[in-house]
């Protein structure tokens, strides 16, 4: 059996493939590869690991139609048109749970890099502008006590919330499509509606799937209902929010700062105005990117792989 793996996995999936005696053919270039490479290099395979932001749409899942099981390295499906895989049987794999903890550490990370401005006075340190003890400069907010604000509390929200709780004994409101009962119990999380999310929040932070939903909902009209000394964190998809209303939102102060670990579009310009503001934090998208995580998501990876070529379920399938 032979699988193609468009980039990089950790070596322990790499491994596991081997002992399974499926033979790997690997995306080695510095660049994404483009949808016709995609489609050629898949031609005379029986399964693709899919890394990173390759469309598998109609067109790709047509032309491949010969795949037993795609098995993608990130939990977001959005990239994957499932109604097309379905209608042809191709099993679609995700990696649930294991990247929850480090996903939420990315978060959490923003929402201090935000709040005391640190990416910021980092540049002005790289710019020789680090001149005398200034001991008001451009000064940050503190998050201890005010109300962190869950659009999405799912795995990834949850941990989020939950180290929020505990370092700053934050109070925790949430939004979601349906209530999370579990985690009310546990870290006595609220309920609200959208509106209340956006009014109440002193940080607001991003964990739902991108879907034709949650497409472009932070808008300007969205921030606006937000508290001028707030904090919007997106670490879950770019496309959740709107980045020239973000712009404009920072930039006439009707928010206070951003954190953003994912952008829109990706990669982000280097010159995007975000990068220039002393209130913001950018990230590329590696909200998942440790050790642990990557060994973790590619152990998963290969059970999806050997499953699928058996004709089995795979333990981890996007429904
Ligand atoms: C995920 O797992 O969805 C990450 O964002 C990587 O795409």
């Amino acid at each position: 059996m032979k699988v193609f793996i468009s980039g990089n996995i950790a070596p322990v999936g790499l491994k596991q493939l081997e002992e399974n005696n499926i033979t790997i053919t690997q995306w080695k270039e510095n660049r994404q590869i483009t949808a016709e490479e995609l489609i050629e290099a898949c031609k005379d395979q029986d399964a693709l690991v899919s890394v990173g932001p390759n469309k598998l749409n109609a067109g790709f899942l047509n032309a491949c139609k010969h795949l037993k099981v795609i098995a993608l390295h990130s939990v977001g499906f959005d990239q994957v048109d499932l109604d097309t895989a379905k209608k042809l049987n191709i099993p679609i794999g995700n990696t649930p749970g294991v990247l929850s903890g480090a996903t939420a550490d990315t978060a959490f990370l923003l929402m201090l890099a935000v709040s005391r401005k640190a990416f910021f006075s980092h540049k002005k340190i790289i710019q020789g502008e680090w001149k005398n003890y200034e001991p008001s400069p451009e000064l940050g907010i503190e998050v201890k006590g005010k109300t962190l604000g869950i659009f999405g509390l799912g795995k990834i929200g949850l941990e989020m919330a939950r180290k929020c709780a505990a370092a700053y004994q934050m109070k925790v409101i949430y939004h979601n499509r349906s209530r999370n009962e579990d985690a009310e119990k546990e870290i006595d999380a609220e309920y609200v509606s959208f509106e209340t999310l956006l009014s109440q929040s002193d940080v607001l932070s991003i964990h739902t799937a991108l879907t034709p939903e949650t497409q472009d909902k932070f808008t300007i009209d969205i921030f606006k209902q937000m508290k001028p000394n707030s904090i919007f964190i997106n670490t879950a998809r770019g496309g959740i929010h709107n980045e020239k209303d973000l712009i404009r939102a920072l930039e006439e102060k009707i928010i206070w700062g951003a954190g953003l670990d994912v952008t829109n579009p990706e990669p982000m310009d280097k010159d995007n105005p975000l990068l220039a503001m002393e209130n913001v934090a950018v990230l590329p998208h590696i909200g998942s990117a440790t050790e642990e995580t990557r060994a973790a998501m590619a152990k998963i990876i290969v059970q999806n792989v050997v499953a699928g070529l058996k004709g089995e379920q795979l333990p981890f399938e996007v429904k």
